[in-house]
């Protein structure tokens, strides 16, 4: 499992062979078998297939980044910012697929148990203090990106393109309690991706042990 998991890579590059439905069915398949608040499975997907919507939001993404960019030019971090913006689009217009995927807030169960017995829910931490909502559709994009990984796909999860959220959500008819979050660009692999580094172990895990107390 473990080889398997270091053997994914974000794929930005993909070939035209499109993306068969059954495989995207087991995908998101994938998706949803993630854990959630409650099983609340407080998300929701929309995977565009369709060349000319795929093209819309690849043009709203590439006008804001150029829009940023043209701003980012005046100032003294032009050059660190560079071509940057790029990675906000381009995996994207090589994708076959994009899926969009979208989470919703629930009302703090215990933060309102709390005040109706007539607590002060500002003085204990719960769930929304957590944004659960979103841990959990994280966690199911997660569970998408090594299901795609399976299949031979390749994907990358990318932030980039929450530039054009206004755009793409109205492009798709997302409207609250919906919020989009990020994009998946999903595709048969063509090139090779670079393999990223990690931290050493002992930067990131913090072990507790019976004798350090
Ligand atoms: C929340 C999130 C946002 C990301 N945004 C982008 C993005 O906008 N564009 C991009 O090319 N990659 C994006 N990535 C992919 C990361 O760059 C990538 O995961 C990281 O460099 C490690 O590489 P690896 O996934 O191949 O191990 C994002 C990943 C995550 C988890």
């Amino acid at each position: 499992m473990l080889e398997w998991l270091r053997s994914r890579r974000s794929v930005r590059t993909f070939s035209a062979e499109p993306v068969a439905k059954d495989v995207l069915e087991r995908i998101l398949e994938g998706a949803i078998s993630a854990p959630s608040n409650t099983n609340r499975q407080p998300w929701r997907f929309t995977v565009v297939r369709a060349a000319a919507m795929r093209a819309q939001i690849v043009e709203a993404v590439s006008r804001k980044t150029a829009e940023i960019k043209e701003i980012v030019a005046r100032s003294h971090h032009a050059a660190e910012y560079g071509d940057y913006g790029d990675f906000f689009h381009e995996p994207l217009a090589a994708a076959q697929v994009i899926v969009i995927p979208q989470y919703r807030e629930y009302p703090d169960l215990i933060a309102n148990l709390i005040a109706s017995g007539g607590g002060d829910r500002t003085q204990f931490t719960t769930a929304s203090s957590m944004q659960a909502e979103l841990c959990s559709t994280s966690m199911a994009i997660m569970t998408l990106l090594l299901q795609a990984h399976a299949e031979g796909l390749g994907a990358c999860m990318m932030a980039g393109p929450i530039v054009a959220k206004a755009e793409i959500q109205a492009l798709l008819g997302i409207a609250e309690p919906w919020r989009m979050v990020g994009a998946i660009a999903i595709g048969h692999p063509a090139g090779d991706s670079p393999v990223r580094g990690r931290k050493p172990m002992d930067r990131v895990v913090h072990w507790i042990e019976e004798d350090n107390r």
